[in-house]
């Protein structure tokens, strides 16, 4: 394996991304975007899906039964086809070419993207749709995204391994029960790429997180009080839910009853989402991991839903190091994150 036949490199940004990118990458960056589009935006793990399904059912007139549709027919993550690699099973095949649904898909749409401010649609600097940012503190995500990689990537690092490659960029080979997993970071911090070759089921699968966290949420949040753009953190929905609810549903100029609120608050709760087929990827996952026992059936997609819970995983040491990056990016700009 050399990093060469996993990634390409994307400029603006120097940020790498698999193959996959290059079939896709002009076409989003030339998308047709649409007044009344709504996007949301974030690093992965910050809760996306979350804020995805509240955006789309406020846009929708809290429509429960069109909800059960896969949240990705509803409100499609822009760059998927990229993420899926060459794999050409079935399954994937059934999710089709994701900037074509996007393209497609009648107003008003609700689309949803991890790439970062320099690769997104040209014109959304242009015509100015709503944006909704979503944001979490980076030591929750490292986390939560650890887990993720074990659960989608089967990546079997150890967490102190996994905050290697997001703070520092580095380059490894980890074995695991099937065959091995190259994985690589470049340039620096979560520049991390994995390209994994599961021999066994002739399953090659490559993806990307979209590169540096500190900077993706300092674009956004230099550019908070522009009106067509809203940001929220993970950890102020979790702190109040109904008013989340209230200041993204005046922002998308909808109004409900409370007792359309309340049923909304129900609908999103982590219990309800977790058992929901249509959100928790858990159809999507079943189809990839068919043939194999997954070693943690706990570790879910929507999986601890908590603020903190980093503690239970991170020494002083490297809580230490995630400090010294908040310090070095956000200090200047006054974000921070108070957990
Ligand atoms: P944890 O891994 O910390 O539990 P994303 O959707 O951007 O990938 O983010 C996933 C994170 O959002 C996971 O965090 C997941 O549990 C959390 N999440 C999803 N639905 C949630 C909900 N209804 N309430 C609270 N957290 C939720």
């Amino acid at each position: 394996f050399g990093v060469e036949n996993c990634l390409i490199e994307v400029n603006p940004g120097n940020i790498l991304l698999p193959p996959k990118y290059e079939e896709i990458g002009e076409r989003i960056l030339n998308l047709e975007v649409k007044f009344d589009d709504v996007w949301l935006v974030s690093y992965p793990r910050t809760g996306s899906t979350w804020a995805q399904e509240m955006v789309w059912c406020i846009i929708n007139n809290l429509d429960y039964e069109g909800a059960k549709l896969l949240s990705q027919f509803r409100a499609p993550l822009l760059e998927l086809t990229a993420l899926f690699g060459n794999d050409k099973r079935e399954w994937k095949n059934a999710l089709g070419n994701s900037v074509e649904q996007v393209e497609n898909m009648p107003s008003p749409r609700c689309i949803k993207t991890h790439l970062p401010w320099d690769l997104l649609p040209t014109q959304l600097k242009i015509i100015k749709p709503k944006i909704i940012y979503v944001a979490r503190n980076p030591k929750d995500i490292s986390v939560s995204y650890f887990h993720y990689c074990n659960l989608i990537h089967d990546f079997h690092g150890t967490y102190e391994d996994f905050c290697e490659l997001f703070l520092h960029g580095k380059k490894g080979i980890a074995s695991t029960r099937y065959e091995k997993i190259i994985w690589e970071t470049f340039r620096h911090f979560a520049y991390l790429f994995m390209r994994i070759n599961i021999k066994k089921r002739n399953y090659e699968y490559v993806t990307a997180p979209v590169g540096n966290i500190w900077k993706h949420v300092s674009e956004f949040w230099k550019r908070r009080h522009e009106p067509h753009i809203l940001f929220l953190k993970y950890e102020d929905m979790k702190k109040n839910h109904k008013q989340t609810i209230a200041q993204v549903s005046e922002f998308l100029g909808k109004k409900f009853a409370e007792e359309e609120i309340n049923g909304l608050i129900e609908h999103l709760s982590f219990s309800k989402m977790r058992q929901n087929p249509a959100i928790n990827l858990e159809p999507i996952l079943e189809k990839m991991y068919d043939s194999v026992e997954r070693e943690n059936a706990e570790n879910k997609f929507i999986r601890k839903g908590q603020v903190g819970d980093w503690r239970n995983y991170m020494s002083n040491e490297l809580s230490e190091k995630f400090d010294e990056m908040n310090e070095k990016y956000w200090n200047d700009i006054d974000l921070f994150f108070d957990n």
